[in-house]
C-alpha cells in the first residue's frame, strides 16, 4: 500500500514552538473519488500566520486541531484525476497542508501563474505573501511620489516586495532587517535606500535619521519594538496598512506598559490612518491584476525576490520555528519532492 508522510500538531506550544509540538507520520493514501484530484507535493510554504493555527485564540480562520495536519499551502503535481479540468502531470496551487501526498477535491485548487518564473515564486513573490504587499500598499498605503515608506521583515516575501513597490511610486524606501547581511541584501539587491538594523542598540535614533522628513507610510509587519520607534515618526494623514505583528506571535497576550493612550492620541492629533487587512479581502477583485502587473516584472528580473528553500519534509518544523526569531533569508519554503 501506499502511504504519505504528514506533520501533525502534536500539542499546542507556550510561547515559542518546540519541535516537540509537532509528530512526522506515515498514512495510508487513498485513491480519487469522483470529482477528486490525487496530488504529489513539491513545494512547502512556511509562513508566519501558521504559529496563530497552533493557538487556540479566536483568530479570522480556525484553528488546526491537536493531532491535526499542519495547515499550508503547496504546489503540487496531479498524480491522478476524477474531474475533467485536471490530468496527470498537471501543476497546481493546493491547501494540502505539511504533507508529501494528498487527495483534494477539484474545486479548491489554483492555477500556477508565474509567466515562465520558477514554479516556487507561486508561493512566494507571486503567491499569498507577493499578493499581501500588493494589495497593502496599492489600495491602502498608497505611496506617492516623495514620500517616505517604511517596512521591517524587509528581506523576507512581503517586505521586499513592499520596498520594490514605494521605490516603483517614486518614494524613498527604508528597510528594517535583522543583522547586517539582511541589510546589505535589502539595500545592495532590494534597491531600498537605506536599510537598518532593528538589532542595533541605536536602532531608534538610526531611524529617526533614515527619515528626516518622517514618514507618511509604514507597512506594519512585525509590532514590538520596531512600532515603538516609527509611531513617533508619522506623519500627519500617513497611512499604516497593519499586515501582521510578528514579535507578539510566541507571546499575543503579554501585557507590558500600556501604550494605548498615547497610541491612540498619536494616531488622532496627527490623523494616522491604522487599518488592519488579511490579503484574502482583496483576492476576488484584484489578484488577476496583480499577476498581470508583477509576473512580468518577475521574469524579466526587474522584481527582485530571494528565496530560503530547506530539504526535506521531516525539517519543517525546524524551518518554522526559525522563522519566527528570523533564521530564514528570504521566503522559506520546503522542497517536499526529492526528485526535483
Ligand atoms: N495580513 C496578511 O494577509 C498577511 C499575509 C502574509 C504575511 N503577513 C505578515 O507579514 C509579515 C511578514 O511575513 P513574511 O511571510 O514576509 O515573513 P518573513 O519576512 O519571511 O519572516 C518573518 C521575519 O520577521 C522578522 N521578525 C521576527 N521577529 C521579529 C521582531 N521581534 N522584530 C522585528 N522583526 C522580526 C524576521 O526578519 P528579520 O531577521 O529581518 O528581523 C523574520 O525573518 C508577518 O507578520 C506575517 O504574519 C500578513
Amino acid at each position: 500500500m501506499k502511504t504519505s508522510r504528514q506533520i501533525v500538531l502534536a500539542s499546542r506550544p507556550i510561547g515559542e514552538p518546540i519541535l516537540q509540538d509537532f509528530r512526522l507520520e506515515e498514512v495510508p493514501i487513498s485513491g480519487a473519488g469522483d470529482g477528486e484530484v490525487a496530488l504529489r507535493t513539491l513545494y512547502l510554504s512556511l509562513d508566519p500566520y501558521m504559529r496563530g493555527r497552533m493557538s487556540e485564540a479566536k483568530s479570522y480562520a480556525a484553528p488546526v486541531p491537536v493531532n491535526g495536519v499542519m495547515d499550508g499551502e503547496t504546489i503540487c503535481e496531479v498524480t491522478e484525476s476524477k474531474h475533467s479540468n485536471y490530468r496527470v502531470g498537471d501543476i497546481v496551487r493546493a491547501r494540502t497542508g505539511w504533507r508529501t501526498h494528498a487527495t483534494l477535491s477539484a474545486d479548491t485548487l489554483k492555477p500556477v501563474k508565474t509567466n515562465g518564473a520558477p514554479l516556487t515564486t507561486a508561493l512566494g513573490v507571486l503567491g499569498m505573501p507577493g499578493f499581501t504587499a500588493y494589495s497593502g500598499m496599492k489600495l491602502l498605503g498608497q505611496p506617492k511620489s516623495g514620500e517616505t515608506v517604511v517596512v521591517a521583515a524587509a528581506s523576507g516575501p512581503v517586505g521586499s516586495l513592499v520596498g520594490q513597490l514605494a521605490k516603483m511610486a517614486g518614494a524613498r524606501a527604508v528597510g528594517i532587517a535583522g543583522g547586517a547581511e539582511k541589510c546589505a541584501h535589502v539595500k545592495d539587491e532590494l534597491g531600498f535606500d537605506v536599510a537598518i538594523d532593528h538589532r542595533s542598540s541605536s536602532f531608534a535614533a538610526e531611524l529617526e535619521a533614515a527619515c528626516p522628513q518622517g514618514i507618511d507610510v509604514y507597512f506594519e509587519n512585525v509590532g514590538g519594538h520596531v512600532w515603538d520607534a516609527v509611531l513617533p515618526l508619522l506623519n500627519r494623514f500617513s497611512r499604516v496598512p497593519v499586515s501582521g505583528l510578528i514579535a507578539n506571535y510566541n507571546d499575543p497576550e503579554s501585557a507590558g506598559a500600556d501604550k494605548l493612550p498615547a497610541t491612540m492620541s498619536a494616531i488622532l492629533r496627527r490623523s494616522i490612518l491604522v487599518r488592519g487587512f488579511i490579503n484574502y479581502e482583496f483576492e476576488n477583485e484584484h489578484y488577476d491584476a496583480f499577476l498581470a502587473e508583477l509576473a512580468p516584472k518577475v521574469a524579466a528580473d526587474e522584481i527582485k525576490y530571494r528565496e530560503d528553500i530547506v530539504d526535506g519534509l521531516e525539517h519543517a518544523p525546524g524551518a518554522f520555528i526559525g522563522m519566527l526569531s528570523g533564521k530564514n533569508f528570504g521566503k522559506l519554503l520546503v522542497k517536499v519532492a526529492q526528485d526535483l
